[in-house]
């Protein structure tokens, strides 16, 4: 899947002055041994920070460093780049690239070619947390987020600085590289197309402070939107609790318990070409919920519980055609007890994980699962990242859609 992706791809990697700059070796690498032609070019102080020979040994391409250098063929490199690059990715992108680029200031080799290029570009700010969280920073940020540039957020934990758990991290080279895999995804095919994705587990409250949830962590459907908004949907997520960032660009509710989703997936689904229902929806909740906290002293003896609606099965129910895609997580019988399930619920297609093996599902960034549509398993069951498998059902949605227009 990444090979297939970056082979034959350019991708111009732009490395300025931040001590992340020796983590974009790594990516560079990664890229490379996926098939892309990485050529770098780097600010006088990334300089400073990592040698060029270190790049150029990785990439075997030359390192530009210089705004007046040429290529073979004479052409002033930063020119010929901005325009063979199929992607512009600055990693890490320092406070001051970043306000260079919002403001257009052109007086150097990488400030050129952000202003040169008519290429996606992706910035990956890596910094201190106070100068992440700057004004100035952040306005430059919305200015160069509305001119289409991309951004992918830094992560909370240790900064070289010194500060134990701040935002300002450089993401993991995996982070970076799945961003890239839906950018440069040449099948879009969804432009026009609503699609609503459910993510994330439900919290069904005993009392103001407690909850029978699950171990969900969204990471799935998450995958899902952005693949989808990567082939040009108009993406709605319905997302329970979970830790993760609001994906850029896309409509998020948030929602808490299954009655909630459910509201929400009534209210959005009119307008739906195709409903991806990947959360993990509690089955039952608490028959009654407590207004106050319940004291410790009051413990009732047992918990009393009711059927949550089945939201999947009323979505396929419901008049009007669109495409119904559904998740089962099983521990055994996988294949079966998911044909079973796409059948009773009248599915186009449903998406099997085994969540009874370690390191797999909830949680994870990985999933073992299979696509199974209305004429069978697609293949075998297989581990993959979430990214890859929300591209693999996308790319069956994109089919089913073409064949649902043709009818
Ligand atoms: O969020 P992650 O940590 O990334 O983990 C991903 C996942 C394991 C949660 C995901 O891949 C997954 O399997 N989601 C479906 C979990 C689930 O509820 O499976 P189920 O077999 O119980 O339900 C079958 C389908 O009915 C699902 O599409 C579910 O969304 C839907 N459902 C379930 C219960 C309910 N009351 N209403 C529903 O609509």
């Amino acid at each position: 899947m990444t090979e297939y992706i970056f082979k034959g791809k350019t991708i111009a990697l732009g490395v300025s002055g931040g001590i992340a700059a020796y983590k974009a070796v790594d990516l560079a690498s990664e890229l490379t041994q996926a098939g892309a032609t990485v050529k770098i070019i780097m600010s006088e102080n990334a300089v400073k920070f990592v040698s060029p020979i270190t790049f150029q040994s990785i990439t075997c391409q030359p390192v530009i460093t210089d705004l007046f250098a040429s290529n073979p063929q004479g052409r002033i490199y930063h020119i010929s780049i901005s325009e063979e690059a199929d992607v512009i990715v600055i990693a890490p992108a320092t406070a001051n690239i970043l306000a260079k680029a919002a403001c257009g200031i052109a007086d150097d080799t990488l400030s050129t070619t952000i202003v040169a290029t008519r290429s996606a570009v992706v910035m990956i700010p890596a910094m201190n947390n106070y100068m992440w969280l700057n004004k100035a920073t952040q306005h430059n940020l919305e200015t160069l987020r509305e001119r289409g540039i991309h951004i992918i957020e830094p992560e909370v934990g240790r900064l070289a600085c010194g500060e134990e758990e701040a935002i300002g991290r450089f993401p993991k080279t995996e982070t970076i590289i799945d961003y890239l895999k839906n950018l440069l995804t040449v099948v879009r095919g969804l432009e026009g197309k609503t699609i609503l994705v459910t993510a994330g587990g439900t919290h069904e409250p005993i009392d103001p402070v407690r909850f029978i949830g699950n171990r969900s962590s969204g990471k799935m459907g998450y995958a899902i939107a952005e693949a989808a908004e990567a082939r040009g949907g108009d993406v709605v997520l319905i997302s329970g609790p979970t830790c993760l960032r609001p994906p850029y660009g896309i409509k998020v509710v948030n929602v808490e318990t299954a009655r909630q989703m459910k509201q929400a997936v009534l209210d959005y689904l009119p307008q739906a070409d195709a409903v991806i229902m990947a959360a993990a929806i509690a089955d039952f909740r608490p028959s009654e919920e407590s207004v106050e906290k319940i004291k410790k002293e009051k413990m009732p003896k047992s918990l009393g519980l009711g059927l949550n609606p089945d939201i999947l099965q009323m979505v396929s129910e419901k008049e009007g055609r669109r495409i119904v895609v559904g998740f089962a997580a099983e521990s055994e019988n996988i294949i079966e007890s998911a044909v079973e399930k796409l059948k009773k619920k009248n599915l186009d297609l449903i998406v099997a994980n085994n969540i009874g093996k370690p390191g797999v599902g909830f949680g994870s960034d990985l999933n073992l699962a299979i696509l199974i549509d209305r004429s069978g398993p697609m293949g075998d069951l297989k581990t993959y990242r979430k990214s890859d498998l929300a591209g693999r059902i996308m790319d069956w949605l994109v089919g089913a859609l073409k064949r649902d227009a043709a009818d």
